[in-house]
């Protein structure tokens, strides 16, 4: 069939016609492999609950060569009281993990959401160096040579915040100071001299003059690290993408991960997803939005040799956190993932697909 054709395909045709509902999951193309031959690992978030499920599990398998907790390893999972550590959902995301021979990512040891109560109504700039290199040393040691990278500062950047460098006037930058985020590698680094450390943050992909003055923030921030020989190895770009400000277009990015590769730093796309509350209620017109958008930013993002993962926040729209934090006006749920509710590929999909299968692997190394 010509490819237009094909693209331009309902989500339920194209799932039927491309993949046979009697093939399916086993037989639809398994982007591991195809992100294997091209020295690129492809996965997505989970939850726990998802790792339960026996009619998800055998998708993930077959797509998935690396995997990353959606909440599990944040201080609100692992730190519910402060005497207290809970990993039990980390050690079950990991186990799983581990038991299929995928290498997992470590998210997150900072942050300034998702914190436990106790730890907003106890710190002080007192305790706060202690609460947290104790917090950020358990986690990371009980982890040690088994995480892939961690993500161990999370979004630090609001260049709203003039003051101070950009950097979000978070609990950490009230309580710490603008040195909680060297702190923080520096600390995990000796906990775990094997994890790829990584600054992950959101909004950084498009020529918006906001997304263009926050990635200037995100890059004087890891030039600074660097110079200062702080242990950061990689970046994570979250890539939550939408397109409330018109078709994007990526010249900025693209002179970003220039930058990005003379620092010699690897770079992730840690995050992706396409929020289409803006978009026609339409599915068929909706989906084609959606899997255009991951194309021309795949497209982009995968020229640059330091990108060597891509990572979706979730696979099925069933699962993603944007129905309870980007809902729809018109009550419709979101179609932001590569697979529908069902766990049928979707236009997403072939976009991913095809964007993999575009690179040319003599170019990457
Ligand atoms: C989200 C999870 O998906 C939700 O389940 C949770 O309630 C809030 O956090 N950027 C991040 C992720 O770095 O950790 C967020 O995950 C989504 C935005």
């Amino acid at each position: 069939m010509h490819r237009r054709n094909f693209l331009q395909l309902s989500a339920a045709t194209l799932a039927a016609s491309a993949f046979p509902s009697s093939a399916r999951p086993t037989e639809i193309p398994h982007l591991r492999d195809l992100a294997k031959s091209k020295s690129l690992l492809f996965g997505t978030a989970v939850s726990d609950s998802q790792l339960r499920r026996p009619d998800f599990t055998p998708l993930l398998l077959d797509q998935c060569s690396i995997l990353v907790a959606e909440n599990q390893m944040k201080w609100r999972a692992t730190h519910p009281e402060q005497d207290r550590f809970d990993f039990s959902p980390a050690d079950f995301f990991m186990d799983f993990a581990a038991s299929h021979n995928i290498p997992a990512r470590g998210h997150n040891l900072c942050w300034h959401e998702h914190n436990p109560a106790w730890l907003d109504a106890t710190i002080t700039p007192q305790n706060a160096v202690s609460l947290f290199t104790h917090h950020i040393q358990t986690v990371v040691s009980r982890y040690k040579s088994r995480v892939h990278s961690w993500d161990v500062v999370n979004e630090a950047i609001e260049p709203a915040h003039k003051n101070h460098l950009g950097l979000r006037n978070s609990l950490w930058l009230q309580n710490i100071g603008e040195d909680y985020i060297e702190l923080a590698f520096r600390t995990a680094a000796k906990a775990d001299p094997t994890a790829i450390l990584t600054y992950n943050d959101y909004d950084i992909e498009t020529d918006s003059p906001s997304q263009t003055a926050k990635r200037e923030a995100v890059l004087d921030l890891l030039r600074r690290l660097i110079k200062k020989h702080v242990p950061i190895r990689a970046l994570g770009m979250q890539s939550h993408l939408r397109t409330n400000e018109g078709t994007p277009t990526w010249n900025g990015l693209n002179k970003f991960l220039k930058e990005i590769e003379k620092l010699k730093l690897q770079v992730y796309i840690t995050e992706l997803d396409v929020d289409d509350q803006f978009m026609p209620a339409d599915i068929p017109k909706r989906d084609r939005q959606v899997a255009d958008l991951y194309r021309s930013f795949l497209d982009t993002v995968l020229r640059h040799n330091s990108v060597k993962a891509v990572l979706t926040w979730c696979l099925s729209d069933r699962d993603s956190w944007l129905q309870n934090f980007r809902p729809r006006k018109d009550g419709l749920p979101q179609r932001p993932l590569p697979f529908d509710a069902e766990l049928n590929p979707k236009p997403a999909f072939v976009s991913i697909r095809d964007a993999i299968t575009a690179q040319d692997v003599y170019y990457r190394r």
